[in-house]
């Protein structure tokens, strides 16, 4: 359907309606038992609701949509919104992971899944992606996002966008995306959840903000403003945000979505005098979707009666979300098949898809001697660790709403690889978080079980050693809960949680063969396994083929390949800590005021961009198409990668540039350009890298807007931020 006709069906829809109508379009109503406000069904009759989240149940869809079909006034089918935030029921990576490919690739088919099985279920609308660039590892959300950086945070972005909307907004196999938070969550002070959020306008325009750009070039439909203050303005009422950034600069088209509840959040912010003084602001700032505060539907229309807004303004928040339901085909298949899920879930392709995902997002973080990959004739492993056989953190965050996690665990993923062999297994001591989750004390089947008793913890400890001493060969399997990050899920410490390390030392010592596998939300600072334990697995919460992926990766039948897209700081109290920052006054490594702290080196225990293979490569042949280019034009960057090793293998090409000097000072280091690569041994491929003025440009705080420099350049290149192979080139005006 063409622009044109979209716009007028819009027109004659918008004009049937009653204000309250057009207010009900704006609303969001909960449909789940926790959900606070009146009953969403009673809102749909009247014509009260647009759209309807926390809601999981094909056949309750096609009953809530009847309704409003059938019985409200206006006939508007409702959109149905859930958080897919990596797969539905076959479930993906988490997003963390999945930028750890540094393969578009991966989120864009892992979202192309999650959507076809969502829409199957009767979804019209998801909460994903989650774009909010992270520097802060104790911050719980982090796992949702790609990490610490902009340009690979910018690809992984379009890349999930393109998955889960494909091209066409009528295809019944995609879901509309939804990029959030916008913007600045996960800048919040001391990686405190919902925290206030300080940026000066470069670091939003130059960090914050580019991924959710790409999104919406890759035809994001819709934005979600998000709960806290940015520089003391909160994010749903924050019209820099929402009018001048969103739509004036970016002419974003589609809607926007308040967090949930944030609308009439701003009155417990103190930015609103009281709920209808909450609502005005929203409306005011551009938000179109009250999610479920009920702040538009209790006092819009009294605003206008009292002339604080005009029917205008209203129909002017409306229009897009009735243009969205034209064009994804609503009007006339309003309705699910409730047969179809179950045969969309079924398919083997969708587990494959899982399966590869997971592998291509491990990232190999030590392999001292050669201890991986392992020889499928092994006779006895133990597999140790709270985690070995848990499918609720082989799958992670977001499993909620119904969700049953029918995850392959480690556990079960080494028994499937090892027939002949004797796995064994054993837990070790329990571990939780301190303070109980949102989950755990809201939703029903979810609630936490009393803690074990240090009698209890402790026979554990000694089962697990017994366990790894009859073995040859010790698989450790530790980390997070799926409950230990993800929202209001942030942590001071980024160690292991509970008696994790204890019981590692004591394998450890043992002196078996150990491979630690690391199931987490976000970088932990494994300091004394890094220096101790000769192979480490950074898995992730890999998703329901989780752990065949590690399996297939420990014994080689995948090769690792994946990158960090966050550094690992040794200590939680070094975050916030990332690779691109400003050289200062006192370089570190500079003998004056130096080191950074007196009790730590402030390095990541591993960098950004960090991780090996089963092979080695080198970089060679770095070459510029020319040392000098003009403002405005471009250069090509090419490089050699060759395989040095005896085995297949995959390497990532980053290239870093630096700008020496200019009217603002730039960070050490910016990724500009990555290529993952699959190389045979003694193989060398040649990566080019463009670099034109999208890369080299910013935004200049003296300037007070985007500018490109004449100035000379550093670049380097190689398997992660700290590469060594450079050359310069200089920018001429
Ligand atoms: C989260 C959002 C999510 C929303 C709806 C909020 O608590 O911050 O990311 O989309 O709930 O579930």
């Amino acid at each position: 359907m063409n622009d044109k006709e979209v716009e007028r069906q819009v027109e004659t829809i918008l004009g049937k309606l009653s204000l309250e109508e057009k207010i009900g379009q704006l609303n969001q109503v909960g449909g789940a038992d926790f959900a606070p406000g009146p009953k969403a069904e009673d809102q749909i009759r009247k014509g009260g609701a647009g759209s309807v989240l926390w809601l999981n149940d094909t056949q309750r869809f096609n009953e809530l949509q009847k309704i409003a079909v059938e019985e409200s006034p206006s006939g508007i089918p409702l959109l149905f919104a859930l958080d897919v935030i990596h797969g539905y029921r076959t479930i993906f990576p988490v997003p963390l992971a999945m930028a750890s490919s540094w393969d578009p690739a991966v989120p864009e088919k892992s979202q192309t899944v999650a959507a076809k099985e969502a829409r199957a279920a009767g979804l019209h609308w998801t909460f994903g992606p989650m774009i909010d660039i992270a520097r802060d590892a104790r911050w719980g959300r982090i796992v949702e996002g790609a990490g610490e950086d902009p340009y690979l945070g910018s690809a992984m972005a379009a890349a999930q966008v393109r998955g889960f909307q494909g091209r066409d907004p009528s295809d019944p196999e995609r879901v509309l995306a939804c990029a959030k938070h916008f913007a600045g969550y996960g800048a919040s002070e001391g990686g405190r959840d919902y925290d206030p959020v300080y940026l000066p306008e470069t670091q939003l325009r130059n960090t914050i903000l580019p991924p959710f750009e790409a999104a919406l070039k890759a035809g994001a439909a819709t934005f979600m403003s998000a709960y806290m203050d940015l520089n003391d303005v909160p994010a749903s009422g924050n019209r820099f945000l929402l009018r001048q950034v969103l739509r004036q600069e970016w002419g974003f088209e589609g809607f926007v979505v308040s967090d949930a509840f944030a609308v009439a959040n701003m009155v417990i912010q103190g930015h609103a005098r009281n709920r209808r003084d909450a609502a005005l602001r929203g409306i005011k700032a551009g938000v179109n979707v009250d999610m479920s505060s009920y702040t538009y539907v209790e006092n819009v229309a009294g605003l206008v009666a009292d002339g604080l807004l005009t029917e205008a303004e209203i129909d002017e928040l409306v229009r897009p979300i009735l243009a969205i339901k034209v064009k994804m085909g609503l009007f006339e298949h309003p309705y699910t098949d409730e047969t179809l899920l179950a045969q969309v879930v079924s398919r083997p392709e969708h587990r494959q898809a899982s399966r590869w995902a997971a592998q291509r997002s491990m990232v190999l973080l030590r392999n001292e001697g050669g201890l991986l990959p392992l020889k499928k004739d092994l006779k006895k492993v133990a597999v140790i660790g709270p985690l070995a056989d848990s499918m609720e953190a082989t799958e992670g965050s977001w499993m909620v709403f119904g969700h049953t996690p029918a995850a392959v665990t480690v556990l079960a993923g080494l028994r499937a690889k090892l027939p002949a062999a004797q796995v064994t297994y054993a837990h070790g001591p329990e571990i939780r978080r301190d303070i109980p989750s949102w989950f755990e004390t809201s939703m029903a089947g979810m609630e936490r079980k009393p803690a074990q008793s240090p009698a209890d913890a402790e026979a554990a400890f000694q089962a697990a050693i017994e366990t790894a001493r009859a073995a040859d060969l010790v698989v450790m399997v530790l980390g997070e809960t799926a409950e230990m990050a993800g929202e209001a899920a942030s942590r001071a410490s980024l160690d292991l949680p509970g008696r994790q390390e204890e019981l590692l030392k004591a394998v450890a010592a043992l002196g078996k063969p150990v491979v630690l596998v690391l199931l987490n939300g976000r970088p932990l600072s494994i300091n004394w396994a890094a220096e101790h334990i000769p192979a480490i697995l950074e898995a992730w919460e890999p998703g329901t083929e989780g752990g065949s992926a590690v399996a297939d990766i420990l014994f080689g039948d995948a090769v690792p390949g994946g990158k960090l897209p966050v550094c690992f700081p040794h200590k939680g109290s070094h975050a916030p800590l990332y690779y691109a920052r400003n050289l200062t006054h006192s370089p570190e490594g500079s003998p004056m005021y130096n080191p950074r702290y007196w009790d730590g080196l402030p390095e990541p225990l591993y960098p950004f961009g960090y991780g090996l293979s089963y092979t080695t490569f080198e970089f060679s042949n770095l070459k510029l198409s020319s040392p000098q280019v003009k403002v405005g034009h471009s250069l090509t960057v090419s490089v050699d990668v060759t395989n040095t090793g005896s085995l297949a293998g995959d390497e990532v090409a980053q290239l870093y540039i630096h700008q020496q000097w200019g009217s603002d000072t730039r960070p050490m280091r910016e990724l500009k350009g990555f290529e993952r690569l699959t190389l045979q041994p003694g193989e060398t491929k040649t990566v080019n890298f463009k670099l034109g003025p999208d890369e080299l440009r910013y935004w200049s705080t003296n300037a007070g807007q985007w500018i490109q420099e004449a100035a000379e350049f550093d670049i380097w290149v190689g398997s992660d931020s700290q590469a060594a192979l450079h050359t310069n080139f200089e920018v001429v005006a």
